[in-house]
């Protein structure tokens, strides 16, 4: 066993500071259990149970044949660069040329390269609460503070701009905004967005857009971008993992001004060079191609939301609002009492059940439960947790 401390390991204080992502810590624990041969049903997945379309992993096969295999520009190929402005002049009606673009090794690697790109110690990221897992930790990498910004149940989990304008100081440098949210599955109109802008785009300031689950919307809703408001302080984060269920082929991007790309491409030259030539290849694919293999996806992810929605709502004491995009179910479990660890803990242990504590996404009121898996799971999963509540 190994008993040094972190200090004698020898960390960096910067290692030390954050924590393991819990949301791959629970699927961790749960894949465990099921390895020792326990029935687990889980509900904690952050990816989409799909296949990568054929015609997607049809172009990384041809890349593959055709020796696309080589290094290439650090920030992406071109004619990737070209069809993600496309992409965003199609679906977002912004124009970008590729100097504004540059891909990453998933969107997680945009958002860390962006925010080490603009932090320095001292310099405050504004992150509304419920957030995801592993925006502060980002913050806290780049040696910044993060500030959280409460949102209210009752006011769907979306920023208040009266309560944001309290906290924006001389210090803040980055606002994030992420819709549609993991894990609340909230999503900005356009008019709450303008709202929004008006405080968020101070001098100085640059709103980080988290765009991943754009194409992920219910009830006929049309995703937004503040960048629409003001895009030479926005960075629209976004990439192919959720859309078109790549989670695994690491492409993500982002869009901002030219100058601050420039910067960001000099720091991931140094760091991980380009994302793999096959994954773009792949990425490109996605882009180019038809969106009908999305709308599917789509269409089966608000069944789920509407199945799961209803069966917790009839759970005495629970709470969950119903999410306009994402797929991620937020109920609030308050009113048994047990924190939201202790809960998600016990309901592995005893209903064998693996969903996501809300303590780490800022709020100890609310449990994560993912309908990113089939409606047989999501079925047999609530079954065991309406047994394990009526005990409870
Ligand atoms: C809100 C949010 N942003 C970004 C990401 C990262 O996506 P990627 O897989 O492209 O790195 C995730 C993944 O869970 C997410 O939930």
């Amino acid at each position: 066993m190994n008993t040094l401390t972190k200090t004698q390991v020898g960390l960096s204080k910067r290692v030390v500071s954050i924590s393991e992502s819990e949301t791959l810590a629970i699927n961790a624990r749960s894949n465990e259990l099921k390895a020792q041969g326990m029935d687990v049903v889980s509900l904690a997945a952050g990816e989409p149970d799909f296949d990568t379309p054929e015609h997607i992993k049809a172009a990384a096969k041809k890349a593959i044949d055709e020796g696309f295999t080589k290094y290439t520009p650090s920030g992406g190929t071109v004619e990737l660069k070209k069809a993600i402005c496309e992409k965003l002049k199609r679906d977002q009606h912004l124009e970008y040329g590729p100097e504004n673009i540059i891909v990453s090794c998933g969107a997680k690697h945009s958002l860390f390269n962006a925010i080490l790109t603009l932090c320095d110690k001292d310099d405050e990221v504004v992150i509304p609460v419920p957030y995801w897992v592993t925006y502060p930790e980002l913050v806290r990498l780049a040696n910044a503070t993060p500030v959280f910004l409460k949102t209210r149940e009752e006011n769907g989990f979306k920023i208040n701009p009266v309560d944001l304008k309290k906290v924006v100081s001389r210090k803040t440098k980055i606002i994030i905004i992420n819709s549609p949210s993991n894990p609340t599955g909230a999503a900005y109109s356009g008019d709450e967005l303008r709202e929004i802008s008006k405080i968020a785009f101070s001098d100085g300031i640059y709103v980080i857009s988290d765009e991943i689950y754009e194409k992920v919307l219910y009830d006929g809703l049309t995703h937004e971008s503040i960048a629409s408001f003001q895009k030479d302080q926005t960075l629209i984060v976004n990439g192919v993992s959720k859309s078109y269920a790549m989670t695994g082929w690491r492409i993500g991007y982002l869009a901002g001004p030219a100058p601050f790309v420039a910067a960001m491409n000099r720091l991931q030259s140094h760091s991980t060079s380009n994302p793999t030539s096959i994954s773009q290849k792949a990425a490109l694919a996605a882009l180019k191609g038809s969106d009908e293999c999305v709308t599917k996806m789509v269409q089966a992810f608000e069944e789920r939301r509407n199945y799961i929605v209803d069966r917790l709502n009839s759970i005495p004491k629970v709470h969950v609002r119903k999410p306009e995009g994402a797929f991620y179910v937020f109920p609030n479990i308050s009113k048994y009492g047990v924190g939201s660890n202790k809960l998600s803990q016990r309901l592995l242990e005893e209903a064998h059940v693996a969903v996501i504590p809300g303590a780490p996404f800022g709020t100890d009121d609310h449990i994560r439960l993912s309908y990113a898996t089939s409606m047989e799971n999501i079925k047999k999963g609530m079954d065991r947790i309406e047994e394990f509540f009526r005990k409870l």
